[in-house]
């Protein structure tokens, strides 16, 4: 034992060959080839309102997207024949007549029109070279740590070099193009989009270039309406226009700052375009250079707050990440570090698409923010709140992004609004309560979405949102967004559910209502038998995320000293809640009895949400329920679950939640095996399938749940696959504030650090129950922190005698 710890770093550091040093495996994607014409294949970056899809190609072409261009204006889809048809609907539901309930809710309760408004796209902007084939030497790629993309090749003797950042300090896209030889860059710059443009105009006067599209929704009035311009300055060279595009000949250097603004942040036209203008003369009199710099500078001080290790990965990690995705499926223990990069570009994807941008930041919805599509895949259900927006958030707090929720409180309280009315129309309920259903928009469209009973139905989306705000507090432990942000949300969520739930074999009940798009088949005593239904009352999922709302509300009132008839109201409906049952193999049952599954593989997870995210189910909680969760996961799985990629990390988290990391990791892989497309979106069922990016978020907080937990305890390393049995982490959060650093080796944790933001008291657990010390003194129980002090836990006596003075 004469071998310290800093001998064996330096000689573990001499073993990491150079060429890894070079292409980081955790942190790049990268190809050789351009994207062609796949989408999915293009390199993402943003700001956090502004989308840029990079394809690399001879004539070089960026799929833009701006966060607030959706489909037309704010509709009212309420049906007014809901609040009249309600008591008839639920006295239908209680008598067992399911088919004639389901019918009727769907043609008094379903919205008209049926859709809420769709994300589109903005457009493309091509940089014409006149480089088409010749090209060699090529390389493009993503740094997932600087948010940043670029493109080198050689045509003709001459290396040329594509460069792009996402700014959020300035507000813009910028990029480089430059040629390694004085005077051989020749660029035409343009922008297109095509539908609903109104105008396309390229000038060169007072020295600046600039190309402008115009355009909007489509409808005759009230139309979203945006404008947005590409400014272009050449270093080297001369500027010519044709009035649509910007040409520059001979040229060294041409930098382009790209901006748009629309109408949904501002009153008219002229008020958007002088912001729009005043943005990029503000970024051109700064200029590339500053930009990039403080685009890096922000990305990575949000980024760099966590580093992954899971193990490195040799050569197979060491190849265009095309290929390196089709190696992983018939070898995947060759490149662990595919798991990191894959975190990474979670994190990456979360920061570029979900940034604090004024009082009407808009967060990542279905497709991020990268759509090229006027009618894209499940175009009705860009913010579906049933599962997909919210799993989109799932990394933000445990993985140290707190700020990039904020975006999605903010539609909240646009929603809240909406809501309200809408509890008033739909349900007679007029207490100031708010009621979402499974879709919203940029509008906060609070009417049911689409038309069918296995999803339409679904009076809950307000629950899981406000939850959200919740968790955001517990994370952070500011008392002021507790007070000012969250509560009048979480007390009007609440509202809602006092008027609104009715008596039930003496349990407060809701319905109609659904377990997220999942049917079921009516009994033989129930009307109509053998039918594949929807709609019921007090389904499981309703139950259990009442059960947490309920708890937050009083949490809340406990913390601010409140006296308000919620806190009171909380506690009364929390204990007339219908509790989890159990059914005949052992699981949670979904609905409120046993029903028949036409979908037994199905991809939902609602029945357990009380397990991930919620916490009623986990086992620490409840070693009956989590056993029954478990039950109901694994035949899910056994008949095919977990078929889409978003569902697979859904799987993952739950079985985080379960303490089995190893059932993590299996889905893990077969996530990575299956679902990412080149550029690593996830997709619906494989590369070429419909892109949605909430896969992307949900297995990055899967990873962390891995590694991390803080429901009951703060808990180290709870689910550790013996796959990944050595490896680091740094700067996850704990619920409570509490910053967590941790080492494992041989499958067991070597040490951790935890920084306590805001002191108060820490609870803590590590693996399965194992002996530890916090700063030398075996653990007994909860401790009392200093806000500001780093506590260092060491494992059990053994292993410290064995090691801990050399190490810790
Ligand atoms: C062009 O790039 C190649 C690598 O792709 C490099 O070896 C070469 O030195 C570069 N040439 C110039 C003139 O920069
Ligand atoms: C706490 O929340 C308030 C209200 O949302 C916000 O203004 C403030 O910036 C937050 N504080 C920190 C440290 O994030
Ligand atoms: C789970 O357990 C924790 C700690 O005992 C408790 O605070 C929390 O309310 C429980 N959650 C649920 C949903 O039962
Ligand atoms: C469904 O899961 C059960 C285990 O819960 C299993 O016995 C059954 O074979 C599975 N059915 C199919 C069709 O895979």
């Amino acid at each position: 034992m004469t071998f310290g710890c800093k001998q064996l770093v330096l000689a573990l550091l001499a073993l990491v060959p150079t060429s890894q040093a070079q292409w980081d495996a955790s942190r790049f994607a990268w190809y050789t080839g351009d994207a062609g014409s796949d989408f999915a294949s293009a390199v993402p970056i943003g700001n956090g309102r502004l989308g840029a899809a990079i394809y690399g190609t001879g004539d070089e072409r960026i799929t833009l997207n701006e966060n607030s261009i959706w489909s037309g204006p704010w509709q009212d889809r309420a049906n007014r024949n809901s609040r009249s048809a309600l008591s008839n609907i639920r006295s239908q539901l209680m008598s067992g007549d399911m088919t004639g309930a389901g019918q009727a809710t769907l043609q008094n309760m379903a919205g008209n029109p049926t859709s809420p408004r769709q994300y589109n796209p903005l457009g493309d902007m091509t940089i014409s070279f006149g480089h088409g084939s010749g090209r060699s030497n090529f390389l493009r790629y993503l740094d997932t740590y600087q948010g940043t993309a670029f493109v080198t090749y050689n045509y003709n003797n001459v290396n040329y070099t594509r460069e792009y950042v996402g700014s959020y300090p300035h507000g813009v896209i910028a990029m480089r193009m430059s040629s390694s030889q004085a005077g051989q860059l020749n660029v035409r710059v343009s922008l297109s989009r095509s539908q609903y443009t109104t105008s396309q105009t390229a000038s060169t006067s007072n020295g600046v270039n600039s190309v402008k599209l115009n355009g909007n929704s489509g409808q005759s009035s009230n139309a979203i309406t945006f404008s947005s311009e590409a400014r272009v300055v050449n270093t080297g060279g001369s500027v010519t226009t044709d009035g649509r595009s910007i040409s520059v000949s001979g040229a060294t250097t041409v930098d382009i700052f790209f901006d748009a603004q629309t109408s949904y942040r501002y009153s008219s036209q002229s008020a958007w375009e002088s912001a729009l203008t005043n943005n990029l003369n503000r970024a051109v009199s700064a200029g590339y250079a500053a930009i990039r710099s403080a685009a890096i500078a922000d990305n990575t001080r949000l980024i760099g707050r966590v580093s992954l290790n899971l193990g490195s990965s040799g050569s197979a990690g060491n190849q265009d990440t095309r290929s390196r995705l089709t190696s992983y499926r018939s070898n995947p223990n060759a490149d662990p570090q595919l798991a990191t990069l894959m975190f990474n570009f979670g994190r990456h994807s979360l920061v570029a698409s979900s940034r604090d941008t004024g009082a009407l930041s808009l967060p990542a919805n279905l497709q991020g923010i990268w759509n090229k599509d006027f009618s894209p895949a499940w175009g009705s259900e860009h913010l579906a709140i049933n599962i997909n927006t919210e799993m989109n958030y799932w990394p933000a707090e445990v993985t140290n992004l707190g700020e990039t929720h904020k975006p999605l409180f903010d539609l909240i309280k646009v929603a809240k609004a909406r809501g309200q009315t809408m509890a008033n129309v739909m349900y007679g309920c007029n207490n100031g309560g708010f009621v979402l259903h499974h879709n919203i928009d940029l509008w906060g469209d609070a009417a049911p979405v689409d038309y069918g009973t296995p999803y339409t139905m679904w009076p809950m989306g307000s629950v899981w949102l406000s939850l959200h705000m919740m968790e955001h507090y517990r994370f952070s432990g500011n008392r002021t967004f507790l007070q000012t942000d969250a509560w009048p949300v979480l007390q009007s969520a609440a509202q809602f559910y006092f008027c609104y739930m009715f008596n039930w074999n003496s349990y407060m009940t809701t319905g109609p209502t659904l377990s997220p798009e999942n049917p079921f088949t009516v009994p033989g005593d129930m009307r109509t038998a053998g039918r594949s239904e929807g709609i019921d009352i007090s389904v499981q999922m309703d139950n259990s995320m009442l059960e947490e709302l309920f708890k937050a509300v009083i949490q809340t009132c406990q913390i601010l000293g409140l006296a308000n008839s919620e806190c009171g109201s909380a506690q009364s409906y929390l204990s007339r809640l219908r509790p989890p049952s159990i059914g005949s193999y052992g699981q949670i049952l979904e609905w409120r009895r046993e029903y028949g599954e036409p979908e037994p593989g199905h991809r939902h997870m609602s029945a357990i949400w009380g397990l991930f995210p919620g916490s009623q189910m986990a086992p620490l909680n409840s070693s009956t329920y989590s056993a029954a969760a478990r039950r109901l996961l694994d035949h899910r799985m056994q008949n095919g679950s977990g078929s889409t990629g978003w569902s697979r990390t859904w799987v993952m988290n739950l079985y985080a939640r379960l303490l089995d990391g190893n059932s993590v990791w299996s889905s893990a892989v077969a996530f990575l095996q299956r679902y990412p497309s080149p550029n690593l979106w996830n997709t619906d069922s494989g590369p070429g399938s419909a892109f949605q990016i909430d896969g992307n978020f949900g297995f990055t907080s899967a990873i962390a749940e891995m590694l991390l937990q803080s429901h009951n305890v703060v808990h180290l390393l709870p689910a550790l696959p013996s796959a990944v049995g050595t490896g680091s982490v740094t700067g996850l959060v704990a619920r409570g504030g509490f910053v967590v650093d941790i080492t494992w080796s041989g499958g067991s944790l070597t040490g951790a650090s935890i920084l306590s933001r805001n002191g108060g008291t820490l609870a803590l657990r590590v693996a399965g129950g194992s002996q530890f010390s916090v700063n030398g003194v075996t653990y007994n129980g909860p401790i009392s922190t200093t806000a500001g002090t780093t506590y260092r836990i060491t494992p059990g006596m053994r292993w410290l005698r064995l090691y801990g003075v050399y190490c810790l």
